[in-house]
């Protein structure tokens, strides 16, 4: 399928990526954590596609000190999503208009369990709103003219499995490129992740379905799609750990810290994210006593210095 809008999708498409690849790998949308150096990152080690931390829509459409501090790019940065938090169909399709020159897909997040999302109606609280869900993803599409840009939702589960059910049925008619099913409830925070409901929804619709929880090896991935077909896998936490999860390491290597201090550098990251991805890395290496001094430092020379003790 050709795209003739001036768009920014090419042949990385995210709706091609699913009917080209068995498997299509994903880092999942994170707070504070899946920014631009981080994207790069586990780009180099097998990550097929990455999505922006969750923006609130209405903050992105109004001010652009909000826009220059979420939203930053570099080539090579893509198949790319951005993740909105919306309440309702004008600022999801409004936020797209503004950025989908500059990305591959926009997803609506309908999983945010936090008090404050769930109060200002953004989030988790979306999973009871099928209708304007339906209303939001029509509305991104009429309002983008390009096909190939994908529009999709990240979603938990309801208690009730048929409720889910329907609301991704619904979701699919609206038009939604792919869903992301993280298999756990709004209430619920480390129990183990419901395969069963991952299987489920991939076998009463005919999108492509991405499964996410509890992905901390490639073996998990393909346990994943072994047992709920589905066509994707995302991972977060087992990313923050090991950075090349995707590519088969068992855990995070010297080369691979090296490049996050070679990529961190060349795009003049933050301190804080830099030391905060470092923490994440090292956690399963260092000692007790290791960590807490590790975590300790406040600059980029202590830090260096400590890893060249050990690199
Ligand atoms: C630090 C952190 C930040 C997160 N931020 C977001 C977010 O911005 N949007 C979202 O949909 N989910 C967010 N999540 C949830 C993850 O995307 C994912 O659904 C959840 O962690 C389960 O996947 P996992 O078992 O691979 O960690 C976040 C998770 C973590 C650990």
């Amino acid at each position: 399928m050709i795209c003739d809008t001036d768009c920014n999708c090419d042949d990385k498409s995210v709706i091609d990526l699913f009917e080209s690849k068995e498997l299509v790998t994903m880092c999942a949308p994170m707070v504070r954590y899946s920014k631009l150096p981080f994207r790069m990152l586990v780009r180099k080690y097998g990550c097929d596609v990455a999505f922006t931390p969750m923006i609130v829509s209405h903050s992105f459409i109004e001010s652009q000190k909000a826009r220059d501090v979420d939203f930053s790019i570099t080539s090579g940065d893509n198949p790319l999503i951005v993740q909105f938090a919306a309440r309702n169909a004008k600022e999801l399709a409004d936020a797209a208009e503004i950025i989908y020159r500059h990305s591959d897909g926009v997803d609506l997040n309908c999983g945010c369990p936090q008090r404050w999302a769930i109060a200002d109606g953004y989030g988790a609280c979306l999973l009871n709103k099928p209708e304007m869900v339906e209303d939001m993803i029509k509305q991104v599409k009429r309002r983008i003219p390009c096909t190939k840009y994908s529009v999709s939702l990240k979603i938990r589960i309801h208690q009730d499995l048929r409720k889910t059910v329907e609301f991704c049925q619904r979701a699919e008619k609206a038009g939604a490129s792919f869903i992301t099913v993280h298999g756990r409830t709004k209430v619920q925070r480390n129990e183990k992740v419901n395969m069963e409901a991952i299987k489920l929804i991939k076998e009463n619709v005919s999108l492509p379905v991405v499964g996410n929880g509890d992905v901390f090896h490639l073996r998990d991935a393909y346990t994943l799609q072994g047992y709920t077909g589905v066509n994707g896998v995302m991972s977060a936490r087992g990313l923050l750990q090991n950075p090349s999860l995707f590519a088969g390491a068992e855990m995070t290597s010297s080369d691979c810290i090296q490049d996050w201090i070679n990529i961190s550098l060349s795009l003049g990251n933050s301190f804080t994210n830099f030391h905060h991805h470092l923490m994440y890395m090292l956690e399963g290496v260092m000692s007790k006593h290791e960590r807490k001094l590790f975590n300790s430092y406040t600059s980029l020379a202590c830090v260096i210095d400590h890893l060249s003790s050990c690199l």
